[in-house]
C-alpha cells in the first residue's frame, strides 16, 4: 500500500478561521485564539479517549454529576481540559459546562468577551463499549455587565458553534454564523492539525432514516407517535430505516451527512425532554440551520428560545428541512 502523497496545499482549521478573519468583521483575533484553544482541547480529549482503558480513564469517579449519573475519571478529564484550555486563552469571559452546577468564572486578569457554553464528552454511556463519543460548543459574545444574563442569550446570538466527533477519525465541525457556512476539518494525527475535508457542507432537504430512542415510544406525545406511524407507513414508497446511537454528535453528524430526522422529545417521564438547550441543543441546531435544515423544539425553532437557566432542558427535533417540517405541521394541525 502506498499512502497517499501529502497535500502540500491543503487548508488547516487555523488557516481557514485566519482567512474569514479577513473577510468578516465579526471573526477577529480574539475569537481566532479562542477557537484554536479549543482545537487543543478536542486534541487533549480525543487523546484521552483513544488511550482511555489504558489509563484507567473508564473507572468512575465516585460523583455523579448535575443530572444526577455516574461520572467517570475520563468525563471529569475533559471537562477539565476543556475549562483549563480555555482559560489560558484569555478570551473567556465565562463559561457553561454540562459537567459544572453553576457558571464557571474567570478570574479577573484572564478574562475576555467570550461566553462558551460546551459538553465537554457528549455519550459518556458509551465510552465502555467504543461507541463514537462527541465534544458540543457554541460561542456568545458578552452584551450584559450581569454574568448570570451572558449566558442566558438565545441560539440566534450565537457568534460560533461547533463540534468534535471522536469516531473512527476526529473530527470538527464548525459555523461561524449565518452566511459563512459549515465545514468539516479532520484530525491528521501524523501532523496534529484539522485538515478542511468537507467544505460547505448541505443537508439533503429531506432523508429517509429516522433517529429517536424508540424504548420510550408509550412515553411520547401523540404527536410524536402520529409522526412516527406515518414515516413508518408511508403511502408512497418506502419505509424510513431507523438509525441510533445514543451519542448526540454522532446522530446528529449523520444526519447532517445523510438527511433525516433527529429526535428526543419529551416524555411522560421528562416532560421538558432530555437535551440542555444551551450547550446541546442550540449549537447543534445553529450548525444544522447553517446548513439548510431545521431544528425546532415541536412548536419553535431552537434558536429563538429565551433561555431562562443554564441547565434547561427542551425536547430537540432537528435534521432535513422536509422531515423537520412535516413533524412541525403535525404539532401545528392537533
Ligand atoms: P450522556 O452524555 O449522559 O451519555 O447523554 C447523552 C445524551 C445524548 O448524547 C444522547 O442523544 C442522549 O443522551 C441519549 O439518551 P437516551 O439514552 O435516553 O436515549
Amino acid at each position: 500500500y502506498e499512502p497517499p502523497a501529502f497535500d502540500s496545499k491543503c487548508m488547516t482549521l487555523t488557516q481557514c478561521v485566519f482567512s474569514e478573519q479577513k473577510k468578516v468583521l465579526s471573526v477577529n483575533e480574539n475569537l481566532t485564539q479562542l477557537l484554536i484553544s479549543i482545537q487543543t482541547a478536542v486534541k487533549a480529549v480525543s487523546s484521552a479517549v483513544q488511550k482511555a482503558e489504558l489509563t484507567h480513564m473508564y473507572d468512575m469517579d465516585g460523583s455523579t454529576n448535575v443530572q444526577g449519573e455516574d461520572v467517570k475519571k475520563l468525563d471529569v478529564l475533559s471537562n477539565e481540559l476543556f475549562i483549563n484550555t480555555l482559560t489560558s486563552s484569555f478570551k473567556v469571559h465565562m463559561m457553561v459546562s454540562k459537567k459544572n452546577d453553576s457558571m464557571i468564572e474567570i478570574e479577573t486578569g484572564k478574562r475576555g468577551r467570550y461566553i462558551v457554553c460546551f459538553d465537554p464528552l457528549d455519550g459518556s454511556s458509551n465510552i465502555d463499549c467504543l461507541m463514537p463519543l462527541g465534544s458540543i460548543f457554541g460561542i456568545f459574545r458578552k452584551i450584559h455587565i450581569t454574568d448570570e444574563t451572558n449566558a442566558l442569550q438565545s441560539g440566534r446570538h450565537l457568534v460560533a458553534a461547533g463540534y468534535a466527533l471522536y469516531g473512527s477519525a476526529t473530527m470538527i465541525v464548525l459555523t461561524l454564523g449565518k452566511g459563512r457556512g459549515v465545514h468539516g476539518f479532520k484530525l491528521d494525527p501524523s501532523i496534529g492539525e484539522f485538515m478542511l475535508t468537507e467544505r460547505n457542507i448541505k443537508i439533503p432537504s429531506k432523508g429517509n432514516i429516522y433517529s429517536i430512542n424508540e424504548g420510550y415510544s408509550h412515553l411520547w406525545d401523540r404527536y410524536v407517535r402520529e409522526y412516527m406511524r406515518r414515516i413508518k407507513n408511508p403511502k408512497d414508497g418506502e419505509p424510513y430505516s431507523a438509525r441510533y446511537v445514543g451519542s448526540m454528535v454522532a446522530d446528529v453528524h449523520r444526519t447532517l451527512k445523510y438527511g433525516g430526522i433527529f429526535m428526543y422529545p419529551a416524555t411522560k417521564h421528562l416532560p421538558k425532554g432530555k437535551l440542555r438547550l444551551l450547550y446541546e441543543g442550540n449549537p447543534m441546531a445553529y450548525i444544522i440551520e447553517e446548513a439548510g435544515g431545521m431544528a425546532s423544539n415541536g412548536k419553535i425553532p431552537l434558536l429563538d428560545i429565551q433561555p431562562i437557566e443554564i441547565h434547561q432542558k427542551t425536547p430537540v427535533f432537528l435534521g432535513s428541512k422536509d422531515d423537520v417540517n412535516e413533524l412541525v405541521k403535525i404539532y401545528e394541525s392537533f
